[in-house]
């Protein structure tokens, strides 16, 4: 089982069916990005890491930030690059990305370091530090509990997930060297995920 290979075909099978052209979702994005907007200043460059469609994250921060998108799968980028065209995407693996190093004021990633190996989220987040400018942020979805898992059937494809809990993910983050704003627990169903702000040290 090579999980990026099922990840990238499963989410270019799911697209349309996880995310319509319309943008509309059940997680709360409007609050995720409250969180941030208010450390940004107009113009400032944002890196959306596992960015989907481009909707309806992306689209929000394109009217107002200089935005980089970057997915795993071709399908996702392709429907990003129609649906919010004043953002720039590249279809790549974020956990291979090479991008400046200090560029960004802000790197977001929605339900998406979920879908990657767990082994790889340690050196992952020490990447975005470094992508990151000082004083950068860095507002995620991560894991709130281990969690390794591949479905047969995910909105009609095999899917992958892979996670550590909340606790670790603090100890990593400490590791790379940010400094943790705060995270809270985000419900979804009879389990849910964590939300993380978290700022590059000076
Ligand atoms: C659940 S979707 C979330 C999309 C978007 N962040 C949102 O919240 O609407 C997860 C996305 O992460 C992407 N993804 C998964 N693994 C990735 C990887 N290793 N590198 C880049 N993107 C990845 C998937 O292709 C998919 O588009």
């Amino acid at each position: 089982m090579d999980p990026k290979k099922l990840v990238r075909e499963g989410y270019d099978a799911v697209s349309q069916r996880y995310r319509g052209d319309d943008g509309r979702s059940p997680y709360p994005y409007d609050d995720y990005l409250a969180e941030l907007v208010p450390l940004l200043a107009p113009g400032d460059p944002v890196l959306d890491l596992g960015c989907g469609c481009g909707l309806p994250v992306a689209g929000a921060l394109a009217a107002d930030y200089e935005v980089t998108g970057v997915d795993i799968s071709p399908v996702q980028v392709e429907r990003a690059r129609r649906l919010v065209p004043d953002a720039r995407f590249l279809c790549a693996d974020m956990g291979s990305l090479e991008v400046p190093e200090a560029h960004f004021a802000a790197v977001v990633s929605f339900y998406a370091l979920i879908h990657v190996p767990v082994e790889e989220h340690a050196g992952i987040l020490a990447k975005i530090r470094r992508w990151l400018r000082p004083g950068g942020h860095l507002l995620a979805i991560v894991g709130a509990e281990h969690l390794e898992e591949v479905a047969d059937e995910y909105l009609g494809a095999p899917m992958y997930w892979s996670h550590a809990d909340a606790a670790t993910y603090r100890t990593w983050l400490d590791e790379a060297g940010f400094e943790r704003c705060w995270d809270r627990f985000v419900p979804e169903g009879d389990s849910g995920h964590t939300l993380v702000l978290a700022r590059r040290r000076r």
